[in-house]
């Protein structure tokens, strides 16, 4: 019996992407995420994820202005946005519209590969849009139209806070979009698949995995992370604050994982980023003090942080709401769920398993009158 998160069970093949756990390695097609991080955009990976190769000057070219034409809403969902706003979560407004971006997607329920992919794009070009029509209507402020001179990032960072963003730090989100894209078979991508299997279309099976990033055990932590931070609000708490959360057995959001047993890699650059963006904020306080907890969870625990940890005070020293944290993950993350979604329509079989029974042994039906 495999253990309850099923972990050691290799539940798919797949091309696109790989870790090694033990040595802290994660790939995207074969590439070292510390090579993409340094050399690689965001567009760049999509094209990578989707097509099993870089793309070269012209099919960059081309995905770029796909994902930059794409980047306007329809109508309907349009109008579904001053509902959302007043009525869901960020994360719960991005289910709902990516689910109902379906309903005028241009490609209707061709489920070709080729419709696939460009349904695909459509949806990766569109996560930030709703995201910042969500927080600029919530603030009663303009709708901001998408900069199509601008990348994925710096069109997400326009449209959130309605000016151009400084060039380094649209490139620092942009790392953070390189660094998020994908990761085997964690439990939104595998319940992406899981949905893709049944041949559920492809906006139906992205939804299920933005469902499943929602949770506090997933992508829901680097959020989380942000709550405790603020919680301690002070440099000489931290040490304390965290001894006394382990002690009552709570776990510290954005540490360990199921699969690195060492530094998560993508851990190693968004420290690096969060130390710059406090810098360039004019506050360090929430780099320092994440430093500080990571010492003592290394010393108390010997956990180490995960992609959440740092990502928490990289997103807040940008300005961007810690609510919005998960979402711009998804944001990133919806170039591998589509990818893998599209792999596993290539070459599918129903994901099925079994389960094992244990409830009371097989009985007969009591009638209602004969119970006690
Ligand atoms: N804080 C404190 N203790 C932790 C911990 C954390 N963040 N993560 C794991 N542990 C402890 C567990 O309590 C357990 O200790 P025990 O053996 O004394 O009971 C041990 O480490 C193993 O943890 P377990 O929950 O079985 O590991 P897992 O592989 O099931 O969980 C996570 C992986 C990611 C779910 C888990 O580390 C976690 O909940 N982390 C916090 C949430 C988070 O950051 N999620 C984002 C993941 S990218």
């Amino acid at each position: 019996m495999p253990g309850k998160g099923l972990e050691d069970i290799i539940a798919a093949e797949t091309s696109v992407s790989d870790i090694d756990g033990k040595l802290g390695r994660l790939f995207y097609v074969g590439i070292d995420i510390h090579e993409l991080a340094d050399n690689s955009t965001f567009e760049e990976i999509v094209y990578l994820l989707h097509n099993v190769e870089l793309p070269n000057k012209a099919q960059l070219d081309e995905i770029t202005e796909q994902l930059t034409n794409e980047r306007d809403l329809d109508t309907f969902v349009e109008g579904l946005m001053p509902t959302m706003v007043q009525q869901t979560s960020p994360m719960s407004m991005l289910r709902t519209t990516v689910s109902a971006m379906s309903a005028h997607d241009p490609d209707g329920w061709d489920q070709s590969e080729r419709a696939n992919y460009r349904k695909a794009i459509r949806m990766i070009a569109r996560f930030p849009t709703v995201i910042a029509w969500y927080d600029r209507l919530r603030n009663k402020e303009e709708v901001v139209k998408p900069n199509p001179k601008l990348s994925q990032a710096g069109n997400l960072l326009w449209m959130l806070q309605g000016r151009e963003p400084d060039e380094e730090i649209a490139r620092i989100l942009d790392v953070c979009l390189v660094l998020h894209a994908d990761h085997t078979m964690n439990a939104s991508t595998f319940a992406a698949r899981v949905a893709a299997s049944t041949l559920a279309d492809i906006h139906s099976a992205t939804t299920a995995a933005i469902a499943t990033l929602k949770g506090p055990l997933h992508g829901g932590a680097n959020e989380a992370v942000m709550k405790t931070l603020l919680e301690i609000g002070d440099p000489a708490k931290v040490a304390e604050a965290v001894k006394v959360k382990l002690a009552a057995k709570e776990k510290i959001m954005g540490f360990g994982h199921r699969v690195y047993k060492t530094e998560d890699p993508r851990a190693t650059h968004l420290r690096v980023l969060s130390k710059r963006m406090g810098e360039m904020a004019g506050d360090t306080k929430w780099y320092e003090m994440s430093r500080t907890m990571e010492q003592v969870v290394m010393d108390e625990k010997g956990l180490y942080p995960n992609v959440d940890f740092y990502a928490a005070s990289v997103y807040y020293a940008m300005g961007i709401p810690v609510d919005l944290f998960t979402p711009i993950f998804a944001a990133s993350r919806v170039a591998g769920w589509t990818a893998h979604i599209r792999e596993q329509y290539a070459d599918n079989r129903l994901i099925r398993p079994e389960s094992a029974y244990v409830g009371p042994p097989h009985r007969s039906y009591v009638p209602i009158d004969q119970r006690g």
